[in-house]
């Protein structure tokens, strides 16, 4: 018979993933602690912006006209206990309150309301991105609560928002940690449609899959870090940044991919994993090693920083007040609605603390955004939001933005100054129309 699956915790992951098993041919059951989650997604909505999602929960959602019937949601431990031969807990694990080590408190809980109900033969595998070393304590637990056949297994995941669907359908490799070939077999089975497609399948121990997932973010925070770096030299030695990263990128040991210098990254995951990591290697006594992302973290942000001094200089060099901000996006990337330690909201809170009259356009992230920072001004479109501006600030690079028309733009604000913080906007084509153009990393014309 196929295997049954759950996951536990509905947020970007989990609800990706719950879609991606049903998809997969699987009868998948998911459960949330928040009832309006469940409620939401039991009707096939989905409670964020991501891609794809909304259409692939509706072709699967039980009770939805035409679907497959193979996923349902709940809020029932038991019922969850009750179906899964295997149960992937997908919480998340955000920073602890006033210090860089990870919150584990949604884990345990998880663990620890499911461990007791487990009556018969499932396997536990953990999603989440975890310190090294909780998935041996977290298996001792499971003996402890849940003694017989019940076993952990550990499977990072590497989705990117905003491409979370194809991520999980097509990932580029599999990484589990195991302890035995019976939980290597079942994570073979409930991923053998991926595997036959050609993805990787890596079999680890436990610590070498929990450390893969936080270097593997450590690698790509630092590789930006490290084109900010560059960055900020070629603002001292009017070099360009963006055809730096072309020519280095073309270097295949180096490769062209995440090399945009602009704000820096944030984000739910990126800066509170380098964070984690450095406190985890503490613990650990093997801090040295992690020095280093220390400074990429300070780098990071500068970035946010310096884009707020470019913007003091553009509006007459000393201060903000009375002068009329525009900032185009809020999200900490584009193609999501997620403003959870976006760069672009941190420099527009910034200004704005600072006295400038700041208004925000982002095309997925204002309900997010105001929730966060409700007393910055929105506006509908980006042509409302750069009405009467002294400066333009481009943070976070939708396509909408790159398609804007400088000349319309260049018609209702006050100064034509447009200062691109994510090296995404064409500069020919805003000076031709008049404009005043920088960007970080970049010669001033
Ligand atoms: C990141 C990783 O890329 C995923 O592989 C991982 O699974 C995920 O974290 C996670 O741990 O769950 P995500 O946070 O969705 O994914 O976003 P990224 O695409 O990595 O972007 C992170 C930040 O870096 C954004 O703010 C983005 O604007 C910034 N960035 C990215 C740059 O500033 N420059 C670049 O060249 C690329």
């Amino acid at each position: 018979m196929a295997l049954r699956i759950t996951v536990i915790g509905t947020g970007y992951l989990g609800a990706t993933h719950a879609a991606a098993m049903a998809e997969l041919g699987f009868e998948v059951l998911g459960l949330d602690v928040v009832p309006e989650k469940i409620e939401t997604l039991s009707a096939g909505r989905v409670p964020m912006y991501e891609p794809g999602l909304e259409e692939l929960l509706a072709k699967h959602v039980a009770g939805i006209e035409g679907s497959s019937g193979r996923l349902r949601f709940t809020t029932s431990w038991e019922e969850v206990a009750e179906f899964g031969d295997v149960h992937f807990v997908c919480v998340n694990t955000p920073q602890k309150h006033g210090e860089y080590a990870c919150d584990m408190s949604f884990v345990d809980a998880a663990f620890g309301s499911l461990a007791p109900l487990l009556t018969r033969p499932a396997l536990v595998v953990g999603k989440s991105t975890v310190p090294v070393g909780s998935a041996a304590r977290l298996a001792r637990l499971l003996d402890e609560e849940a003694p017989g056949e019940v076993e952990l297994a550990w499977n990072p995941e590497f989705l990117r928002e905003g491409f979370a669907v194809g991520d999980t359908l097509h990932p580029d490799r599999i990484v589990v940690g195991v302890a035995s070939e019976r939980a290597e077999k079942v994570l073979r089975e409930v991923y053998a449609t991926p595997i036959a497609e050609g993805s990787p399948f890596v079999v680890t121990d436990f610590p070498t899959a929990e450390l893969v997932k936080t270097s593997a973010n450590s690698f790509l925070a630092t590789k930006i870090s490290f084109i900010n770096a560059m960055a900020e030299v070629c603002e001292a030695a009017d070099g360009d940044v963006v055809k730096l990263a072309e020519a280095i990128g073309h270097d295949e040991r180096i490769g062209s991919k995440f090399l945009r210098a602009g704000i820096g990254f944030g984000g739910g995951c990126l800066p509170k994993d380098i964070r984690a990591f450095m406190a985890r290697a503490g613990e650990l006594g093997a801090d040295q090693a992690l020095t280093f992302l220390r400074e990429v973290d300070s780098i990071n942000m500068r970035r946010r920083g310096h884009m707020v001094e470019l913007a003091r200089e553009a509006v007459g060099g000393t201060s903000f007040l009375g002068k009329r901000v525009a900032v185009l996006g809020a999200t900490f990337k584009p193609d999501s609605d997620d403003v959870r330690d976006s760069p672009a909201l941190n420099v527009a809170g910034q200004i704005h603390l600072q006295g400038g009259q700041v208004t925000v356009h982002d095309p997925k992230g204002i309900e997010n955004a105001r929730r966060l920072f409700p007393t910055l001004a929105y506006a509908e479109t980006a042509l409302e939001t750069v009405r009467g501006a002294d400066v333009v600030l481009h943070l976070t690079e939708w396509r909408e933005y790159r398609e804007l028309d400088p000349a319309e733009l260049g018609g209702v604000v006050s100064h034509r100054i447009v200062l691109d913080g994510r090296n995404a906007l064409d500069p020919a084509k805003w000076r031709e129309a008049g404009w005043t153009f920088r960007a970080m990393g970049r010669p001033r014309a």
